[in-house]
Formats: structure tokens, C-alpha cells, sequence
């Protein structure tokens, strides 16, 4: 199934060709300015290079070719050789018919079923879930989604930080005070327990973690301790179990209430006993080399332009780093599921980290650039007001759970100011607050572009105006209680054919047949937040139309029956668009 662009691409396209011009330029999209023209095509400035032509002149030849094929109400030129093309009616409607019970909106499956897999989330255990993991969770488990809709087999990974120093801090803090029975006998099975033990290591982190700061012994006992769990010597690794365990049981909580979700819980450690073997590989290949007493792997480049420190394997005490286990875990996809894309959602602060990585792993030949690509998909920092990262009013990290409490608390206070759910019981006006709470922290997170930093302003993103998530859910339960209106005054909700009588119908239509390329164009760049503007858009232009047109009263039976089609065909598209972006829609509020 093709879009309209897509559509008229192939149409344009085969009329350069027969104008001896280059197929490709023949590429149309919607018109920078939808008041002048519904789609454009930039074609005649290249052609004309290569012609050695006036663009104008190409343009005028493309234009009389067009002018004969009556899908087209208008075609003109605009400029120094823009060719801005109009459809009719006629056709928007029949295509839009064409697509109307299409499971997937339109969208084309791909060729391929190659799969994926997505590395997002990425919580340390016996740390609390910050803020910091609020971006990894939502924008990587939104490209899950994205490359599942699209037909690939989306593998997505949590892959926890549990196997670095900071377990060994608290690993031997436990071990100096003398309190490894009473771990090792933690009842998991009870939730105030794996609760109270969080709240435990939450505030033993920070300690353990300065006490290593100021005293080379107590450091030196960490690192030891680190080693010993490597070695998965006891009790080390077994208190590392124990706080693994609760760690996931609290984390599968967090998430859950996000909307998040993982096909895997896999870790650093899982991949502790392949990391001896891929050193050896490395060494046979004349990889490895040592350094400073390490055990490195060189990825600098001849044009580098920054200086690209190598990737170390073994530290000299025999630890492994961040970056081991990172390739590790390549070593381990690639046996595992063979991926032809592993996407890793990570802060774009880690971009030097992965870009190591990434050469290690073409270098030594464990992945293969024409087979399976890499790739950071790095996100900026979430701010506070001052423009640094965000912190709680006390000046500390933001736990994840009160985040998203600090977000149901100000929906309660929005639903009694707008007057809304007041005929609800507690627990559904409850399940509301949550949904909306959700909705507005994840599409303020993932309606900017994800390299850009952004400030965090929980009024803001709470707002039933603007771009916001509970502008989105207001907008829908709008729609759906419409249709239910209808259905009780005994009107067929169904689809129908399209007819097109005024503007703000031809509008919404042509947005509804624009959803495959808003969803392609954000599949093929990683980025969510072309999808968020287009929903945003589709969300106004029902407005209009809304505001604009009878959909349930009116003369015409066929056009009544059309704007009824019209209202369902927009609510599967943002329905469909919030699915994937993780976001509830309730059914009223
Ligand atoms: N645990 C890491 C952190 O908190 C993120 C892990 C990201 N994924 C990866 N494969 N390195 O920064």
C-alpha cells in the first residue's frame, strides 16, 4: 500500500523519465505552504543542471504532461520552478476509501522481517530509576513499537547496569558491617520487604559511594569486591543476586506504570562468561594490547579529528569495564538473535563510549557494517528551569516514582479546575489522573527532536491546551463521545464513502492520508517526534473540521455518512499513534 505521496511520487517520477530526466527527481511531498498547493515537487532545479535547461522551462514541460492525467485539480508552477500540484476530490476520496479499513493506517510492511533490537532503559540495579532513565525508557520502548508496527522482529533489551563498581561499593559496605546473613535471608516474596531494602540501598549508594572517595582503603575494598563478584565468589555473588532480584521486582513496577515494557531483562553480567573468549579471539586476531598495565583494543581512525582514546578490556586489576561488557553483549546478540539493527537508546553524552564500541566490534569482525548496523540513537538532557539538569527542589535526583506521582497529583487538580470526570467514581477518576499524568510526561518527552535538551515543566505538559499529551486525550474522548452521541440517536457508525464539501474536510483528509509517511519518516530517522507533530496536527485539523461542519445533524444522508467515516478514520489514526507512543486513551473523562 502506497501513500498519496508516495503515489504521486511514482507518477511524477515516470514523467521525468519519459522527459529523459533521472526518475529520482521526479520525488513530490506535501507543500511547504499547504495554503498555495497539497503537494510540491522540487525536481526542476536539479533536472535543470543536468539538462543544462531554464528550471522554468523544465517545469513548464513536466506540468503540460500532468495537466493530462485528471487526478490532478490543478497543477502550476510557483517561483523559479517549483511544481505545486493539487489533487481532486475524487481521488483524495477514493484513496482515502482504499485505506479506510486498513489495519495498520496504511502503513507498507517491510520487505524484510529483519530483526531488530532496541537497548533502552538501561537502570543500574540497587540505584533508584531517575529521571535520567525516564528518556531511554520512553523514546526506546516508542522505536520498539515503531519497528514492530513497521513488521520487524522488535527485540527490546532493559540492559541493566549490574555489573560495575558501584556494586561493589555496597557489596563490601554490606560485608564490613556484618550484615550478609540478614541480606542473603531477605524475604523477596514481600513487597514491603524488596521495598524497604530499595529505600535501604538508596541511601546507602551516596554513602558507600563517598566513603570510597575519601579513604583508599575503603576504595580499595570496593574495587576488590567488585573482582570477587566478577569472579562470582561468595557471598559476593550471591548479595549481588539478592539485590538484583529486588532491583528488577521494583524496577518491573516503574516501568509498568510507564507503559514500558521489554522482551528482555538481561544485564551486564549476562554476558560476564563470554568476555574471557572474545578477549582470546581479540589477542589471536593482534588486537589487544596492553596498556598502563590494561588490556586494550585501539579504534582510532586516520581522520579523527578528536583524539580517540582505545577501549579497555581488562583494567589492570583484571576488572572488566563498562565498555567490555558492552561488546560482550554484541558478541552475545549477534548469537543469539543476529540482528541487522541494534539501536541503543542512551544519553548523548555516552556518544564517544558507543562510537568506541561500535569500532571494536567492526574492527575485531564480531559485527559486520554490511550486515548489522550500529547505531546510537543518543538523547539530550531533560532540564530544570535554570537550564541544568533537573533536580528535586532538595537539589538531588528525582526518584521515577515520584515524578510520576508529582504528575497525578497536578491531573487530579486539572480534571476538579476543568470540570472533568466529575461523575466518576474514585477509582476510575484515579485511573484517569494516571493515564493523563502519563500521557503528558511522555509526549512532552518525545515531541522534541531527541538530540535537543529540553526543559522540564510539569504545568506545562499538564495543559489541555497546546501541544500536549491531555490536549491529545481531550481531543479523542471528544471524537469518541461524538460517535457514541450518534450511535444513541440511532446513526450507522461505520465507514463510508468520502465526500469532500468543504475545505476543513479536504484538510482532515488529506492529514489522515498523510499518516504512512509522518510514521516512515520517523521509523527511518529514530525519531518519535515526527510522529508526535503529525498527531498534533491531525488532532487541530479535526477541530476545525469539528468546528466547521455538522457531523451528526445535516440534510445529506451521504455526506453525513461521510463525516461520520471521516471522525472514525481519525480516531483509529490518533488511537493508532498513541498505541504507539505508549499513551492509554480512556474512553471518557
Ligand atoms: N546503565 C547505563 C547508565 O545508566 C545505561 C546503559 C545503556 N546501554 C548500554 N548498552 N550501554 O548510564
Amino acid at each position: 500500500m502506497a501513500s498519496l505521496a508516495q503515489k504521486l511520487t511514482d507518477i511524477v517520477g515516470d514523467i521525468f523519465e519519459q522527459n529523459d530526466l533521472p526518475k529520482e527527481l521526479g520525488e513530490v511531498r506535501l507543500s511547504d505552504r499547504p495554503d498555495l498547493a497539497q503537494f510540491q515537487c522540487n525536481g526542476a532545479m536539479a533536472a535543470a543542471r543536468i539538462a543544462k535547461k531554464n528550471p522554468r522551462e523544465i517545469a513548464t514541460q513536466i506540468v503540460e504532461s500532468l495537466s493530462q492525467n485528471d487526478i490532478f485539480d490543478k497543477v502550476d508552477i510557483a517561483g523559479p520552478g517549483f511544481i505545486n500540484l493539487n489533487l481532486t476530490d475524487a481521488y483524495i476520496a477514493a484513496h482515502l476509501a482504499a485505506v479506510a479499513d486498513d489495519e495498520k493506517c496504511g502503513v507498507a510492511l517491510t520487505e524484510t522481517a529483519d530483526t531488530v533490537m532496541l537497548d533502552y532503559g538501561g537502570p543500574n540495579i540497587a540505584k533508584p530509576m531517575h529521571v535520567g532513565h525516564l528518556r531511554a525508557s520512553i523514546i526506546g520502548d516508542t522505536l520498539r513499537r515503531l519497528y514492530s508496527f513497521k513488521g520487524y522482529k522488535a527485540i527490546g533489551d532493559v540492559h541493566m547496569g549490574d555489573w560495575g563498581t558501584h556494586m561493589g561499593m555496597i557489596i563490601s559496605e554490606y560485608m564490613m558491617t556484618g550484615q550478609v546473613d540478614r541480606i542473603l535471608n531477605l524475604d523477596l516474596d514481600d513487597d514491603t520487604v524488596v521495598d524497604d531494602f530499595m529505600n535501604e540501598l538508596t541511601a546507602l549508594y551516596p554513602q558507600a559511594s563517598a566513603a570510597c572517595k575519601e579513604n583508599e582503603d575503603r576504595k580499595a575494598a570496593a574495587l576488590e569486591a567488585v573482582l570477587r563478584m566478577q569472579k562470582k565468589e561468595e557471598p559476593h555473588i550471591s548479595i549481588w543476586q539478592k539485590i538484583r532480584d529486588a532491583s528488577v521486582q521494583s524496577m518491573k513496577k516503574n516501568f509498568a506504570a510507564l507503559n514500558v515494557y521489554f522482551d528482555l531483562w538481561k544485564g551486564e553480567a549476562d554476558v560476564n562468561d563470554y568476555i574471557a573468549d572474545m578477549v582470546d579471539d581479540l589477542r589471536e586476531k593482534g588486537l589487544v594490547e596492553e596498556s598502563d598495565g590494561a588490556q586494550v583494543i585501539r579504534v582510532e581512525q586516520d581522520d579523527d579529528k578528536k583524539e580517540m582514546p582505545p577501549l579497555i578490556l581488562y583494567k589492570r586489576d583484571g576488572a572488566v569495564m563498562y565498555g567490555t561488557t558492552d561488546l560482550a553483549t554484541i558478541v552475545e546478540r549477534m548469537k543469539l538473535f543476529d540482528p541487522a539493527r541494534i539501536v541503543y537508546v542512551v544519553d548523548q553524552r555516552q556518544h564517544l563510549h558507543f562510537t568506541q564500541v561500535f569500532r571494536a566490534a567492526e574492527k575485531s569482525g564480531i559485527t559486520s557494517p554490511d550486515k548489522t548496523v550500529l547505531l546510537h540513537a543518543g538523547f539530550g538532557t531533560m532540564n530544570g528551569p535554570d537550564g541544568k539538569p533537573f533536580k528535586t527542589r532538595a537539589g538531588g535526583v528525582m526518584k521515577l516514582e515520584d515524578l510520576i506521582e508529582t504528575g497525578r497529583e497536578k491531573a487530579r487538580a486539572r480534571l476538579s479546575e476543568a470540570n472533568l470526570a466529575a461523575d466518576m467514581d474514585q477509582d476510575e477518576r484515579e485511573n484517569i489522573a494516571n493515564i493523563i499524568a502519563v500521557a503528558a510526561i511522555k509526549f512532552a518527552d518525545l515531541q522534541n527532536q531527541r538530540i535537543t535538551d529540553y526543559i522540564f515543566d510539569m504545568d506545562r505538559f499538564m495543559s489541555f491546551e497546546g501541544k500536549t499529551g491531555p490536549y491529545l486525550l481531550y481531543q479523542i474522548v471528544r471524537i469518541k463521545s461524538l460517535l457514541r452521541k450518534g450511535e444513541q440517536q440511532g446513526l450507522d457508525i461505520k465507514l463510508a464513502d468520502i465526500h469532500i464539501t468543504h475545505d476543513s474536510e479536504r484538510a482532515l483528509a488529506l492529514a489522515l492520508a498523510e499518516f504512512p509517511d509522518a510514521f516512515d519518516t520517523a521509523l527511518r530517522n529514530d525519531m518519535p517526534h515526527y510522529l508526535c507533530e503529525y498527531v498534533y496536527k491531525l488532532a487541530g485539523l479535526f477541530s476545525s473540521f469539528y468546528g466547521s461542519c455538522h457531523i451528526l445533524s445535516g440534510d445529506d444522508q451521504d455526506v453525513q455518512a461521510s463525516r461520520i467515516a471521516l471522525s472514525l478514520m481519525t480516531q483509529k489514526t490518533i488511537e493508532t499513534v498513541l498505541e504507539l507512543l505508549g499513551i492509554d486513551v480512556p474512553d471518557r473523562m
